[in-house]
């Protein structure tokens, strides 16, 4: 029986935009376009509530780096096959539209992209299956590639779970170091990043180095686009960023400026990060703490150092508009702030 469901019309805020006339995103606006209705084809569903929390999630915002990274790096080497890279690009946001739903139930999380978060609106039992559901359409895509590309999504989702568990084993844990998170950061956000870039390398036919070269770039900017992340939970605006501030202290999640902060000895954000519980007064106190410190510089000069080891990977691509669009990119990552 087909899939029947309605899309439900979602009113997205005016979420804020990396996109602009010369931007990296113009150079893949009609195969962005092509994912766009790839995405919501895959949430048709019989089940009009699998269908409804994914478009809240899928069609309510959402900046498509990913996507954007694996058709640059696809076009960066003169792909010709764009459907393929299209479906690739798809099934790495319906992996990262997954990993979200899935997220905000572990961190118990209320906002996501300027609405309530799914688990919030729709129930935990119902946003954990949906999920998975998502998780299965992704490799509805993937899974008609070579046995490489197969592996190498698998590796990457396999990655992201070990990086929700190790970011769990450090969870309110004073003993994480900045090796821990860079090794979490790596697992749970860069290897989308670095799959997209040397599955568009493969896919488009570059070779063994240059392949490499695009893993590289993936992973770099992949960490430097977490640590942003991580700065603007401190320094970040509620509007622009469509979620509050202060979630990595609420939660005692091992984020950069945190590592960082309590490497220096500060008692306030030492204090709020051990405890179960911590007040709003004490978050904002800590928070306060952090910004005061040397936190947010230190970790915005180790973003910028992962952004140039991904800018040296970009030398060894041919030039190109589209490698153009790639190191655009890294900047747009390090400049946001949302
Ligand atoms: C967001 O991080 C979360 C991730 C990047 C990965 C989450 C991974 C899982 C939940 C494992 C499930 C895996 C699969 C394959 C379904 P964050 O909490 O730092 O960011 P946030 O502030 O946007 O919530
Ligand atoms: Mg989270």
């Amino acid at each position: 029986m087909k899939p029947n469901s309605a899309i439900p019309s979602t009113a997205p805020r005016r979420i804020p935009s990396l996109r602009g006339a010369g931007d990296p995103f113009s150079y893949v606006r009609e195969e962005l376009e092509l994912v766009e209705q790839n995405l919501a084809q895959a949430i048709r569903s019989r089940e009009q509530t699998l269908t409804d929390i994914a478009a809240h999630l899928i069609l309510g915002g959402g900046k498509r780096v990913r996507p954007v990274v694996t058709l640059l790096a696809f076009l960066a080497f003169d792909g010709k096959r764009t459907q393929d890279i299209v479906d690739i690009a798809t099934s790495i946001e319906l992996i990262h539209t997954a990993t979200l739903l899935h997220d905000d139930i572990l961190d118990g999380a209320e906002t996501r992209r300027g609405k309530e978060s799914a688990f919030k609106k729709f129930g935990l039992k119902s946003t954990l299956v949906t999920g998975d559901f998502l998780f299965i359409k992704a490799f509805e895509f993937a899974g008609k590639f070579d046995e490489t590309v197969v592996q190498w999504t698998a590796d990457a989702c396999a990655l992201l779970t070990e990086g929700e568990i190790l970011q769990g084993i450090f969870n309110r844990n004073k003993a994480v170091t900045v090796d821990d998170y860079i090794e979490i950061v790596r697992r749970k956000t860069a290897s989308l990043f670095q799959t997209g870039a040397k599955v568009g390398a493969y896919l488009a036919g570059a070779n063994t180095a240059l392949i490499e070269a695009a893993d590289c770039y993936g992973l770099n900017m992949g960490i430097a686009f977490q640590i942003i992340d991580d700065v603007l939970d401190v320094v970040g605006h509620l509007e622009l960023l469509g979620k509050p501030t202060g979630m990595d202290l609420r939660d005692g999640n091992p984020s950069l400026p945190i590592i960082l902060s309590l490497n220096t000895g500060d008692a306030a954000v030492c204090e709020v990060f051990k405890q179960a519980r911590p007040s709003e007064g004490e978050i904002s106190t800590a928070l306060e703490a952090i910004k005061a410190g040397p936190a947010i510089r230190q970790a915005k000069a180790l973003s910028q150092q992962y952004a140039e080891n991904a800018l040296r990977s970009l030398r060894k691509f041919p030039p190109s508009l589209h490698r153009n669009g790639l190191k655009t990119l890294v900047q747009l990552i390090i400049d946001r702030d949302f």
